[in-house]
């Protein structure tokens, strides 16, 4: 499902990440995450679950289907990226590697790639190791995309009591750090603002 909320003139903060179970965790966390941009004065667009069901990235294959089109129109005008990935087999998920395969085709934009765009990142698993050594993944391929990470990224284990019955983040310190993330990219991004 995609989620966009226009208040105007506020920076376009772009989610990307979930499973294709829709409602995963960790698509919940981007959502919390999301919301928090908004109640700081962003706006927001969020891409989950099915919206992240592409094919393959081929790079000699010219063709995107819409879904892809979306995508990719929605990265290019983002002033941030969150990419939320859960750790599979402690790494990035296909899903969400993917999706992220196909901001190559921002290669020839003004702006290459996501060139100084801040880039917030949340990996959830169940255990320390994958979600901590997933978050790393998730900051490199942002160095690779010449985005800038935020200092803070959040690493869920989703084995802890994080969740209420209704799946909503419970725990105080996840909701803190997913509220300092949302603070941390819109402050990147409103600082990139300045000094275009
Ligand atoms: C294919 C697969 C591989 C997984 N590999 C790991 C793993 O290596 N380490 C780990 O801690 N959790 C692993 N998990 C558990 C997920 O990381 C965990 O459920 C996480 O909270 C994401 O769940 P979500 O689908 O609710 O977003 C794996 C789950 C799946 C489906």
């Amino acid at each position: 499902m995609t989620a966009t909320t226009t208040t105007g003139g506020a920076p376009l903060i772009v989610g990307l990440g979930g499973t294709l179970r829709a409602n995963s965790s960790t698509e919940r966390a981007l959502r919390y995450c999301l919301a928090s941009v908004e109640r700081q004065g962003g706006q927001t667009r969020l891409f989950s679950a099915e919206d992240l069901d592409l094919p393959m990235y081929a790079p000699h294959e010219l063709e995107r289907t819409p879904k892809a089109l979306e995508l990719v129109g929605a990265l290019r005008g983002a002033d941030a990226v969150v990419v939320g990935s859960p750790g599979y087999h402690g790494a990035v998920s296909g899903l969400v590697k993917n999706a992220l395969d196909y901001i190559e085709d921002l290669r020839e934009d003004p702006r290459v790639y996501l060139d100084n765009t801040p880039w917030g990142c949340i990996s959830c698993a169940y255990g320390w190791q994958a979600a901590v050594g997933t978050l790393g993944q998730l900051r490199s391929i942002g160095h690779a995309l010449r985005a800038w990470p935020t200092p803070l990224g959040v690493a869920i284990n989703s084995a802890d009591e994080i969740w209420d019955s209704e799946g909503q983040v419970a725990d105080p310190a996840v909701r803190n750090q997913l509220d300092m993330l949302a603070a941390q990219v819109l402050a990147f991004a409103r600082t990139a603002w300045e000094t275009a």
